[in-house]
């Protein structure tokens, strides 16, 4: 009788080898021991090492990462997690990689603004060096490009949101779309803009690419002076209404854009994505109160998140983006009923993982930190 081999007998050995070093290592994971000695050889972690840092604006750092072998690459618009240890706590951010998605050195470049009172994005302004190991998640979001390529492209960015929509512009060179694609930048002033060097010459090298900066602190011949709204649209791409537009920036130009895009009837045409939040985020009924069962502390329930009350009862839970799409912040509600402030779904399951950072509770609620 013959036997048909499926499966590929060397990397089948080489995984119960890995399964027995792995259960030797009990309780703890392989890397963890491993990252001891040599934290970019990894089993099943994924991980980047800094390669290179470049200070282009005052108060930005943009890091070349080197990940290792797992890796799959990401789309432009997409982000990624990045998990930093500082004063021994770990703590994860989200940034978007600024590179095109067809680099082919597998490399991932980050853009970060230190923002006055953060914390990972100082600690890596003033910290990152070429060595340092950060932790790296793959690639998430839907804030990419359609296939096939829009004919008419417009890319709005204010500030440390202009990373997803560089490398939206980076790729589209890169894949040689033939299409109009105008590059919108919002700034304090002229000092203040990333990658200025690189714009001006894409723009100049590529007849297709139109590239409009707008300074909203700087009056200076040859660009725009002030806050988003119809009249830079109309003089930067009257084609709008027949294009895709792309945005990210802060919440004031978010807000600034969609109100002209609403009320233009255009909604459908335009894509986002939020560095932060976009309100204050209290939405829930105060009453009842929230049990931090295994910290042994209760506090009225205030009717904002469960993330801010649990930081307001001295609590430091990890977070992310504080808007609901990193799941980094997901903890175990252990009983009480919980309304999702994006959705607005309730739940009342016990034991079920919720997102703190967009969870209210609806009375008494209790969670398992
Ligand atoms: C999908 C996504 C992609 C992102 N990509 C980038 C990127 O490419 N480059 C980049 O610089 N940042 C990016 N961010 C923002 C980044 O994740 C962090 O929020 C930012 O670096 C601040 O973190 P921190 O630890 O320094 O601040 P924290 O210590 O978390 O916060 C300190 C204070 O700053 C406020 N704050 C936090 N984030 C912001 C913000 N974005 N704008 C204004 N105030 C804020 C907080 O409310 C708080 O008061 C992205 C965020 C998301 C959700
Ligand atoms: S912090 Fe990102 S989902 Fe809550």
């Amino acid at each position: 009788m013959s036997v048909a081999h499926t499966g590929r007998p060397a990397e089948g050995r080489r995984f119960s080898l890995l399964s027995l070093f792995e259960a030797m290592a009990t309780p703890h994971q392989l890397d963890r021991y491993l990252e001891l000695v040599t934290p970019m050889v990894t089993v099943r972690d994924l991980r980047a090492e800094v390669a290179l840092v470049r200070r282009s604006t005052a108060d930005t750092v943009t890091l070349t990462l080197r990940p290792t072998r797992q890796w799959r690459g990401f789309r432009a618009g997409q982000f990624v997690q990045v998990g930093v240890v500082i004063d021994g706590v770990r703590h994860t951010r989200c940034y978007s990689p600024a590179n095109a998605q067809s680099s082919t050195d597998g490399h991932v470049e980050l853009t970060i603004k230190a923002h006055p009172d953060g914390l990972v994005s100082q600690y890596l302004h003033a910290q990152a060096r070429p060595g340092l190991v950060l932790d790296l998640s793959q690639a998430a979001g839907e804030f990419t490009l359609p296939s096939p390529r829009p004919r008419r492209l417009l890319l709005v960015s204010g500030g440390s949101g202009i990373t997803p929509v560089l490398s939206m512009l980076r790729t589209l060179v890169d894949e040689e779309h033939v299409g109009s694609i105008t590059f919108l930048h919002y700034a304090y002033t002229e000092n203040d803009v990333a990658y200025l060097d690189e714009l001006r010459a894409l723009a100049d090298a590529n007849a297709n690419v139109s590239l409009v900066l707008a300074y909203t602190d700087q009056e200076a011949g040859g660009h725009l002076h002030g806050f988003f709204g119809l009249e830079h649209l109309d003089a930067v791409a009257p084609w709008y209404a027949d294009a895709e537009t792309f945005l990210c920036g802060p919440p004031g130009l978010m807000r600034g854009v969609r109100e002209v895009y609403r009320e233009l009837g255009i909604e459908d045409r335009l894509h986002t994505e939020e560095f932060a939040p976009a309100a204050a985020s209290a939405e829930g009924e105060a009453g009842g109160a929230v049990s931090f069962t295994a910290s042994g502390i209760t506090a009225d329930n205030s009717g904002a998140t469960l993330l801010e009350q649990a930081e307001a009862a001295g609590l430091h839970p990890e977070y992310g983006c504080r808007m609901g799409i990193c799941f980094s912040c997901t903890t175990v509600k252990t009983s009480g009923c919980t309304r999702n402030v994006r959705t607005g779904d309730t739940d009342t399951d016990p034991d079920k993982a919720i997102q703190l950072c967009v969870s209210v509770p609806m009375g008494d609620v209790a969670l398992d930190i």
